[in-house]
């Protein structure tokens, strides 16, 4: 059976994910990474965290496909949602990714990668559509993100029905945390569902190494003036949850 490797960048975001790992798993400390060799629901997978921003994606990425030879790749966390339907709580599945700080005008066009000619890297479209399956039937059952009790909490926050998305995610090394930058993201990418600091990165480097891989985000905040606030609020009530109910289920579909 494939590798699957199953990264996140933060500890609360693979928390539920390592706390279901089959018993006899190893971990393998490398580069400042603990990667835990094992299984999930009988599926051979390797979890890391990566790291935050593009440069600990892309080493992640090269690591798991060089040294631990997985044949495709999870990229799973809190995203901040950009475009107006998309709100806290919601999922996002990538279609393609877009590093937003790539910017090497007027030498190329702005975005793309120099002289590869692109600027955007899809996600593989069986994995993806795979994942997208899986977190609509856990968006649909109560208490969603599969953890009873939850709803409250996520309603708490101000979540109501969550919705799923699938489309651009842009990355970039960047919190964003002010309406003013939101905006002018928004405007100048106007499909731009939801920013990170990871996916793009790992999309280029998986792209390279011919590796499937998909990104599968919660959002976490609207990347305005309260994005802080609401981050760190949503990755510890809900974030671990989400990515471990939706990750599981697509493992237990295989
Ligand atoms: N990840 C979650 N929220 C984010 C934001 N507002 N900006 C960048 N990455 C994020």
């Amino acid at each position: 059976r494939p590798r699957t490797a199953i990264v996140a960048a933060m500890a609360q975001e693979l928390a539920a994910l390592l706390a279901h790992l089959d018993g006899d798993f190893t971990v393998q400390a490398h580069a400042g990474r603990r990667f835990h060799v094992g299984r999930l629901h009988g599926e051979p997978v390797v979890l890391v965290l990566c790291g935050i921003g593009k440069v600990a994606a892309a080493t992640t990425a090269v690591l798991l496909a060089e040294r631990y030879g997985v044949q495709r790749l999870v990229f799973t966390g809190v995203a901040g949602g950009l475009a107006p339907g998309v709100r806290v709580g919601d999922v996002v599945v990538a279609g393609s990714l877009l590093q937003h700080d790539m910017d090497a005008s007027p030498l190329f066009p702005r975005w793309e990668v120099p002289l590869t000619g692109r600027s955007e890297f899809a996600a593989d479209a069986p994995l993806s559509e795979a994942l997208a399956a899986a977190a609509a039937q856990v968006l649909a059952e109560p208490g969603h993100y599969g953890a009873a009790g939850l709803s409250d909490e996520v309603h708490a926050l101000g979540v109501h029905e969550p919705a799923l998305h699938q489309g651009l995610i842009v990355s970039g090394d960047r919190f964003v945390s002010s309406a003013g930058e939101s905006v002018a993201l928004q405007a100048a990418l106007p499909a731009a569902l939801a920013v990170e600091m990871e996916g793009a990165a790992l999309a280029q480097v998986c792209h390279d190494l011919g590796l499937p891989f998909a990104v599968l985000r919660t959002i976490s905040d609207r990347a305005d003036d309260s994005a802080h606030v609401d981050f760190m609020r949503f990755i510890e009530v809900v974030a671990s949850h989400a990515s471990a109910a939706i990750v599981g289920r697509w493992l237990q579909s295989l």
